[in-house]
């Protein structure tokens, strides 16, 4: 008897031990989840409970294979990145129906903790780049059940139908298994963000043309989006080309590709609710069509998240926190209006893709629009990066010239980006990049305004020029009344007292400093101290006081050096 009671009173102990155990695990393990938060028109991605910056980098399509990990990670640390984006391949990850791989998952999981980096994983499901090419095979196989689109001709088009039920309950299957995986496997928040599918839509045809489509295409068009849309209509439910004339076939297909993947997304969030965005490739703002080629839907992406179909993205996929846009060759202009529009009150800017000479310096442009993350594409050593660089004619340059210009934004920021982040999130920080022909930019902080200048003389005298190349960029935040932080490349920064009335920037000499007309008297900026430092862990360390010569004309960050500055102002 006492033998049989004390047998499950020791296991009874062993067991309340090792549950103990295991909770005490979980407890110390699990992490707060990340999550995307909006608070007076702002945004943040929330990381361990505290705003987190995405220094980012994308690798090329076929870089997440295990195999190619080892020319993954020495590119990741030659750029400092603090995020990598991987994609994640439906036809790896369920290769018979039902049956999930979560070899190479796990294998990016382990791998990314190992070299101290968080992940955003890419779903390659049912679109990638407009066309099924990530579907399963069995899927790929049997095109009756799974079928593509038709275009206006009859014929079937490279990419899927979104009317598909199967594809789409598949899709919905897979993507809750990888994230019911993430959730058992990831207590640390490895993973911050999912993308949900790539450069969804289709190129080549507007729409579907299916007689399913068509039929949809002649009905009603829902409420909810009449009424998102501010349409009135004579009839009480206009059909789509009553509802939309010319606009209706490209936004009847926004609104399909959109529902179909806000359900892949709930169907994910509903297992784990990490941030979810889907990602567009452009079409010209201020040209219609793809980068330098004007032109009709479907010539670029058509009913992917492209600038004129968001607010239709926003009603059919509640699902997604983000719309995204990928921004390749499209000229500085055009980079930078694409930056504004999708920096909305509804929409936190986040940058996943982008590449194109000289672009590099948009990472400040985007700080400036309070972005959460941002993210060259093809960053690794592989082969297939080697072929993105050739398409970029950038062949001649070795991997390290590749990312070089890159990597420069990230060594400054990346030891300070939660305090970047969280400043950015409170209001407190400007950032800004040449653009060609302006060689000054005013940032406005209350009683002060910070002067950028591009291209400045060595000595007082004379305008700013810009630079041969426009390479310049900075960012600004105010950090009390008269105390602000300071650092960029290749461009110079002064302050002056704002007024509304009169400025004068000086003379060589004591004139030289920048004044303003204040009640009848000119007031003159003062650099009481000019402190070059770092930031550890969250504190700024000073390694030298800056009130030399080399201040004399403002602050001037030349070379590429990373170089911060916290700077404390006053006045005579
Ligand atoms: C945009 C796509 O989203 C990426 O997956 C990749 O194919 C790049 N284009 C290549 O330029």
């Amino acid at each position: 008897m006492r033998m049989c009671s004390s047998v499950p009173t020791a296991l009874a102990a062993a067991l309340l031990v090792a549950t103990l155990h295991a909770q005490v695990q979980v407890q110390i393990d699990a992490r707060p989840i990340p999550r995307l938060v909006h608070q007076n028109r702002r945004f943040a991605l929330f990381v361990d409970d505290a705003p987190y910056l995405m220094l980012g980098a994308q690798v090329e399509n076929t870089a997440s294979w295990p195999a190619m990990l080892p020319k993954v990670w020495p590119a990741m640390e030659y750029l400092h990145v603090n995020t990598v984006e991987m994609p994640v391949y439906w036809e790896q990850f369920e290769p018979q129906p039902g049956i999930y791989n979560y070899t190479m998952v796990d294998t990016l999981i382990a791998e990314a903790r190992r070299h101290k980096v968080r992940l955003v994983l890419l779903w390659f499901g049912t679109w990638k780049n407009g066309s099924q090419h990530y579907m399963p095979e069995w899927m790929k196989l049997d095109t009756d059940r799974y079928p593509h689109m038709v275009g206006k001709d009859g014929n079937a088009v490279d990419s899927p139908s979104p009317y598909c039920a199967a594809s789409l309950e598949a899709d919905k299957a897979a993507f809750a298994a990888l994230m019911r995986r993430l959730k058992q496997a990831d207590p640390q928040r490895t993973v911050i963000m999912v993308q949900v599918e790539n450069e969804a839509g289709s190129w080549g045809s507007v729409r579907d043309y299916s007689p399913s489509a068509q039929k949809l295409f002649d009905a009603p068009v829902p409420s909810e989006l009449l009424a998102a849309m501010h349409i009135e209509s004579p009839s009480p439910s206009p059909n789509w080309q009553q509802a939309f004339g010319l606009d209706a076939e490209e936004y009847f297909h926004a609104w399909s590709v959109a529902s179909y993947i806000g359900q892949v997304a709930a169907a994910g969030k509903a297992v784990y609710p990490l941030p979810m965005y889907a990602n567009a490739a452009l079409r010209n703002p201020f040209h219609p069509g793809p980068p330098g080629h004007p032109g009709a839907p479907g010539a670029y992406e058509s009913g992917g998240p492209t600038d004129n179909v968001l607010d239709i993205w926003k009603v059919a996929a509640p699902g997604l926190d983000i719309l995204a846009p990928d921004i390749y060759e499209t000229g500085d202009d055009a980079y930078l209006k694409v930056l504004e529009l999708y920096r909305r009150d509804d929409n936190a800017l986040f940058v996943p893709e982008t590449g194109c000479p000289g672009c590099d310096r948009f990472f400040f442009s985007a700080l400036g629009l309070q972005t959460i993350g941002f993210s060259p594409f093809g960053m690794d050593y592989t082969r297939g990066a080697d072929f993105y660089r050739w398409t970029l004619h950038a062949e001649d340059s070795t991997q390290e010239e590749f990312l070089d210009p890159w990597a420069m934004n990230y060594r400054l920021v990346g030891p300070m980006q939660r305090e970047i982040a969280r400043l950015n999130f409170e209001g407190k920080l400007q950032a800004v990049a040449e653009e060609q022909g302006k060689t000054t930019q005013i940032l406005p902080f209350g009683s002060w305004d910070a002067v950028v200048s591009y291209g400045a003389p060595r000595y007082g005298e004379g305008p700013a020029t810009g630079n041969p190349k426009p390479i310049g960029r900075v960012l600004v935040a105010q950090l009390k009344d008269n105390l602000f932080l300071v650092a960029g490349y290749f461009c110079r920064v002064d302050f002056r007292p704002a007024s509304a009335g009169k400025h004068r920037t000086g003379e060589v000499g004591t004139e030289q400093n920048p004044s303003a007309l204040i009640d009848g008297k000119w007031r003159h900026r003062q650099f009481l101290r000019v402190e070059e430092g770092t930031y550890e862990n969250g504190v700024f360390k000073l390694l030298r006081i800056v009130n030399g010569g080399e201040t004399d004309w403002g602050l001037d960050f030349f070379g590429k050096e990373p170089m911060v500055l916290r700077v404390s102002l006053a006045t005579y």
